[in-house]
């Protein structure tokens, strides 16, 4: 795994920008992999910034998210889809972009035909990744065994908790998403893991142990032969 820590969440934003702007110069029709949650916020920002700019666009890029709330409507305020409109879409232009339908009535098909989807375009070149406090990578949560396809996961307490500070009083939190599995994750021709905040410290000295922790998810990224996990100096702070 190849390691950049930063001085600040705004430096590692822009090395995590730098990473998906030398992708699509090198090819204009990527396939990206992106990530919700507050990480990824600064990153968007950076590159919807750098595109007004005209360093380069997504026009000929196709994206697909990690995950969305099951069930969850596309146009609920809580929704994957709308924070991705939000925070990029509405600013940068996709040829395409695929999230998990949280609607749909049956989950299994629509994760069986999300991971076809992904193979009919020639699988994700960069995949980008946030972690969670219980080590998860999409919403992989920790477990003895893991899921390789795109599935239909119960979320644990801990996601669960961590999660609850984007829902509003009166509304309802959901306790299952959809997630791209651990072995859909892994097809991607190359990973990003951006980690800020001394919150996340903890489970960064994990990633570098030299240790697979079977309990942590993104261990399994140790495998993976073209990992980049950005940093800030807060959550490199045990390194
Ligand atoms: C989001 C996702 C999650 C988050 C993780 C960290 O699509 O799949 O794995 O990356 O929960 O979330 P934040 O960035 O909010 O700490």
């Amino acid at each position: 795994m190849k390691k950049i820590v930063c001085d600040s969440p705004f430096l590692a934003a822009q090395a995590a920008a730098d990473v998906f702007e030398e992708q699509i110069k090198a090819k204009s029709n990527s396939v990206l992999g992106l990530a919700t949650g507050s990480t990824p916020i600064e990153l968007y920002n950076e590159l919807a910034s750098r595109c007004s700019q005209g360093r380069f666009d997504f026009s000929q890029a196709q994206t697909f998210n990690l995950d969305e709330y099951y069930p969850m409507k596309a146009d609920n305020a809580q929704s994957y889809r709308s924070f991705m409109n939000k925070h990029l879409f509405s600013k940068v232009n996709f040829a395409n972009s695929r999230v998990l339908n949280g609607e749909v009535s049956d989950p299994h098909a629509e994760c069986a035909k999300f991971d076809s989807e992904i193979e009919a375009v020639g699988g994700i070149d960069l995949q980008l990744l946030g972690i969670g406090h219980n080590g998860h990578i999409g919403f992989c949560e920790p477990s003895t065994s893991y899921t390789l396809d795109t599935y239909l996961v119960d979320l644990t307490d801990d996601t669960i908790e961590a999660n609850s500070r984007f829902f509003g009083e009166g509304e309802t939190q959901p306790n299952q998403a959809l997630t791209m599995g651990v072995g859909t994750i892994f097809k991607a021709r190359k990973i990003l893991l951006l980690i800020t905040g001394e919150s996340k410290a903890d489970i960064t000295k994990k990633l570098f142990d030299g240790v697979l922790y079977t309990d942590v998810p993104a261990c399994l990224l140790l495998l993976h032969p073209d990992v980049t996990v950005v940093l800030d100096k807060a959550a490199a702070k045990h390194l």
